[in-house]
């Protein structure tokens, strides 16, 4: 089996697909089998698209838009991250994706079923360490949902519960109560519960942003190599650049209020053993310089 920085390794790290051009329709480069010199290439649909969306909220004083004809195209076992400054919509897109917000245009599609509710095939991980009831135990609280939902019966849901809890780590701790953990371990709790139900995206926003630094990189580290067991597919949101080029394979940068695509780039060249590195810094630099710009821009 290729370890994880083999396959991380290939093509050109951090290839910028365009630049200023809104909306932005990324490259489709997994999916694309071709089927022989004659016949044209089949492009298999994504897993997950936001096509052309915008979402807003609507106050009796005012309608404030979150995004604006945001396009992107998550495709199985992709590490999808939305990167983009505070307010640009991250969070809207997630919770629109999660269901919970229609957009005002455009559609989401999961397996090419338009999205219009919260379901089971979408699970969210949010920042928050309070996401898990403090009166449930680690294994009850990630045993819940699969109860809640009816997806497996009380034997086979603590089966499943286990198992996710010790790819976390945590089968030790499966009996005692939140309250017990540490932020991070709360985090892997809430990482295993969501991993539990077996989602076709496992969404998460900023989940390691209320840790220290030290335990926010082995939250990195960790989710990276659970994914290489699991080859879950993600969508993940955050405002670190470096936290993008570490975890994404696939990063959609997005423009200040209201967010727009600014530009997508392949970061499956990056690992944590990236840091520092001189093509790591360059690409961070350049993520940098386009924020910035777009927030000069900004009255
Ligand atoms: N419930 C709400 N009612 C009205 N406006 C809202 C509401 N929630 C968010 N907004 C606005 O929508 C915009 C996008 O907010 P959102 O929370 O999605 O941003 P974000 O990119 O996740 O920011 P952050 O990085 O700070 O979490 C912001 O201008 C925000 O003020
Ligand atoms: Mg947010």
């Amino acid at each position: 089996m290729l370890s994880r920085l083999e396959r991380l390794a290939g093509p050109p790290a951090a290839a910028f697909l365009g630049g200023s051009v809104a909306p932005q329709r990324p490259a489709r480069r997994r999916g694309v089998v071709a089927t022989g010199d004659a016949a044209p290439p089949y492009v298999h649909e994504a897993l997950l698209q936001v096509d052309n969306v915008s979402l807003e909220y609507r106050t009796p004083e005012r309608v404030v838009r979150a995004t604006h004809r945001v396009s992107f195209d998550v495709h199985a076992a992709d590490r999808f991250v939305l990167l983009g400054p505070s307010g640009c919509g991250k969070s809207t897109l997630l919770k629109a994706v999660a269901g919970f917000i229609p957009p005002v245009e455009g559609e989401i599609r999961l397996d090419g079923r338009r999205v219009s509710q919260p379901g089971p095939d979408r699970i969210v991980v949010f920042q928050e360490f309070d996401q898990l009831p403090p009166w449930k135990t680690v294994k009850q609280n990630v045993m819940f949902p699969l109860l809640a939902s009816r997806t497996l019966g009380r034997k086979e849901a603590a089966e499943r519960a286990l198992h996710y809890l010790d790819k976390v780590g945590l089968s030790k701790f499966a009996d005692v109560h939140p309250h017990q953990l540490s932020g991070g371990m709360k985090q892997r709790v809430a990482i295993a519960r969501a991993l539990a139900m077996q989602p076709r995206v496992l969404l998460m926003d900023e989940p390691f942003a209320a840790l220290d630094a030290l335990t926010r990189r082995r939250m990195q580290q960790e989710l990276l190599e659970l994914w290489d067991e699991v080859r879950f597919t993600l969508l993940f949101v955050t405002h670190s650049i470096e936290e993008a080029l570490v975890v994404g394979n696939r990063v959609a940068l997005l423009s200040p209020h209201p967010g727009r695509m600014r530009a997508e780039l392949n970061s499956h060249g990056y690992s944590l053993d990236s840091l520092g590195g001189a093509d790591f810094q360059a690409t961070a630099r350049r993520i940098h310089d386009m924020l910035f710009e777009e927030e000069q821009g900004t009255p």
